[in-house]
């Protein structure tokens, strides 16, 4: 047997990326110290070496057992004393060069294994380059920097996942601030729903409903036709055969041709369709609606009661969606008096629409501020200069004010718009393959669930995980509840970072869908420490169990105190819960 420190047994048996090592009873301790540290022997997600000539194939120990794992009656010549471990191949290192992922060349049987020390993890992690940014310690040597992959991070597209508290939140920040700090051209604008990150990046432009600063605005008329029926009446594809349905688009598309001339530019009206970003007066259809509802006419005829036989009396007001008044059919009992009308079709659209209107909560989509396209205001391109031109490279949209039923619009306005601009800006020296975005979605599972069949967010999300890095799109889902994410997202995900994470059936998910084939090392999921993740995939050259610094400032997510809270006691005060009221009143703190 060889006397060197680090050996630890041979190989027993071999089956393509696996092999099986017999630990040697001979050597000295379970747990030897070399070079002053302690390794632990046959510990799962530690590495172990094999030499082949100038060739170090790495592995990592995915289980131990004390017998082989294909013994049965005929193999009893196995001292079950023994220990065996299996081993899953990861990567190799040539003489000199660089460890690279994936073996060319398999050990055989009887080959030596040996300890991983200090060293060979140094010569595995490599150093820091301009390509990489550090995520964190390794597990096992908090002297180990791990670093990840930037481009392969954000283009291949990435996931933080782990039950309430295990630390994603600021997992989030540790590679957020890695990103802002290394790079000084990068963006990334993060969907934040609980409003919580504000506090972790005071250089941030934070984007949050009726703000002072930074008011967020997302004007209705980026919905196209759908999404508008839907939201505005409550129509839905289906009732494409009904008569109002085709109205209420020809009455769409009306306003935005009466609207082509606008701040960024000209459009020729015959390119533009309902479904066209074109601003338009969301009052003024409802006006148009009331007014073809309420409308006399000197005719009973239907097809001849038209703007022309129409008996008016004032035209209203539809900014203060006041409707235009007509001479009562009613009131002249005459055979010549005014008729009522016969087009009563918007009879529920004109309701709905009215009480969407009138909600103040929705208005960060209906009154969109100086965002109205048309010269003298803003248009969208001003939108984009705040949200990703700014010099401030993270961008907080703080949907925490946003209404629970159109939450699931907006993301999907928002994916949707910075898609188009990264698609349609592709060439540009200032945007697309020119300066790559990050789009970060915390608590994505409440938006891009995949058990919503009309979910908004979730196809405009998927159109960026599939299609997003030709253009310099990547993105990033943070998620307890990985279960429930749609799959297309996850198939998509490049690399996992996983941290402590319960539930049996988001393992499953999480085990299914990592890039490599390393089950047991994704069965210690639910035994991690708080801010301890695996990470596995296209961005870490190995997959690795990696802590994570707690990051400060912090995201507003930590745990209430409860016990001093608790503690102490609270005395009563009728003037308690005003502001609290107001605040719910006005959606804002
Ligand atoms: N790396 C870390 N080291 C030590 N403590 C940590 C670490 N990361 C997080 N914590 C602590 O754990 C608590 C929860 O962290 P965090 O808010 O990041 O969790 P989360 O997974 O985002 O939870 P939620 O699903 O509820 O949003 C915090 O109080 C924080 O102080
Ligand atoms: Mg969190």
């Amino acid at each position: 047997m060889t006397t060197d420190i680090t050996y630890l047994g041979k190989i027993i048996h071999v089956d393509s990326g696996i092999v099986e090592v017999e630990v040697s009873d001979e050597i000295p301790s379970a747990a030897p110290i070399i070079n002053g540290r302690l390794y632990k022997i046959g510990q799962i997600g530690t590495f172990v070496k094999m030499l082949i000539g100038n060739i170090t194939i790495y592995g990592i120990v995915s289980a131990v057992s004390n017998a082989p794992s294909n013994s049965d009656e005929t193999n009893l010549k196995f001292n079950f004393g023994s220990r065996f471990l299996s081993v899953q191949l990861i990567g190799e290192k040539i003489g000199e060069d660089d460890f690279e992922k994936g073996v060319g060349t398999y050990p055989t049987i009887n080959d030596e294994v040996h300890l991983v020390v200090e060293k060979d993890l140094f010569d595995i992690y490599g150093k820091h380059d301009e390509g990489s940014i550090e995520i964190g310690k390794h597990s096992s040597s908090e002297n180990l920097s791990v670093y990840i992959d930037i481009h392969k991070l954000i283009l291949r597209h990435c996931a933080i996942l782990g039950s309430t508290g295990s630390g994603k939140s600021n997992t989030t920040v540790s590679i957020l601030k890695a990103i802002l700090n290394h790079y000084i051209g990068s963006r990334v604008v993060l969907v934040d729903p609980h409003g919580e990150y504000a506090s972790a990046f005071p250089e941030a432009k934070v984007f949050k409903i009726n703000d002072s600063t930074n008011p967020l605005f997302i004007p209705f008329w980026l919905m196209n036709f759908d999404e508008l029926a839907y939201f505005l009446v409550g129509a839905k594809p289906a009732d494409d055969q009904k008569v109002e349905y085709r109205k209420f688009r020809e009455l769409i598309t009306e306003l935005k041709k009466e609207n082509n001339i606008l701040v960024s530019g000209t459009v020729d009206k015959n390119y533009i369709t309902a479904d066209s970003p074109i601003p338009f007066s969301a009052r003024k259809l409802w006006w148009k609606m009331n007014w073809w509802l309420n409308a006399s006419f000197t005719t009973t005829k239907k097809d001849e009661q038209t703007e022309e036989t129409a008996v008016l009396e004032n035209n209203g007001d539809y900014e203060n969606l006041i409707g235009a008044k007509f001479t009562s059919h009613l009131s002249t009992p005459f055979a010549n008096s005014p008729h009522v009308s016969q087009h009563k079709e918007f009879y529920s659209y004109e309701k709905k629409m009215l009480s969407r209107l009138k909600d103040s909560r929705f208005d960060f989509l209906f009154n969109p501020g100086d965002f109205k396209g048309i010269p003298g205001t803003k248009d969208l391109h001003n939108l984009l200069n705040e949200w990703i031109g700014s010099t401030q490279k993270l961008t907080i949209l703080d949907l925490s004010g946003v209404p629970f039923e159109v939450l699931d619009i907006t993301v999907g306005l928002i994916t949707r718009f910075i898609y188009d601009s990264m698609f349609w800006g592709r060439n540009e020296a200032y945007t697309g393959k020119n300066r790559p975005l990050l789009l970060a979605y915390e608590e994505a599972h409440t938006y891009l669930n995949k058990n919503d069949d009309n979910s908004y967010s979730r196809q405009a999300v998927e159109q960026v995980f599939k299609e997003g890095r030709k253009f310099g799109l990547g993105a990033l889902v943070i998620s307890q509840r990985p279960s429930e994410i749609s799959e297309t997202i996850l198939a998509q995900v490049g690399t996992y970072i996983a941290l402590r994470l319960t539930n049996s059936g988001d393992q499953s998910i999480v085990k299914s869908s990592a890039p490599d084939n390393l089950n047991n090392l994704i069965d210690l999921l639910p035994t991690l420490r708080t801010g301890e993740a695996i990470i596995v995939g296209e961005a870490i050259k190995i997959p690795s169990r990696v802590r994570i610094k707690l990051n400060n400032p912090r995201p507003t997510s930590d745990d209430p105190k409860l016990v001093e809270a608790w503690s102490k006691a609270h005395p009563e005060n009728p003037d308690n819960y005003k502001s609290v009221v107001t605040s719910i009143r006005q959606q804002k703190l």
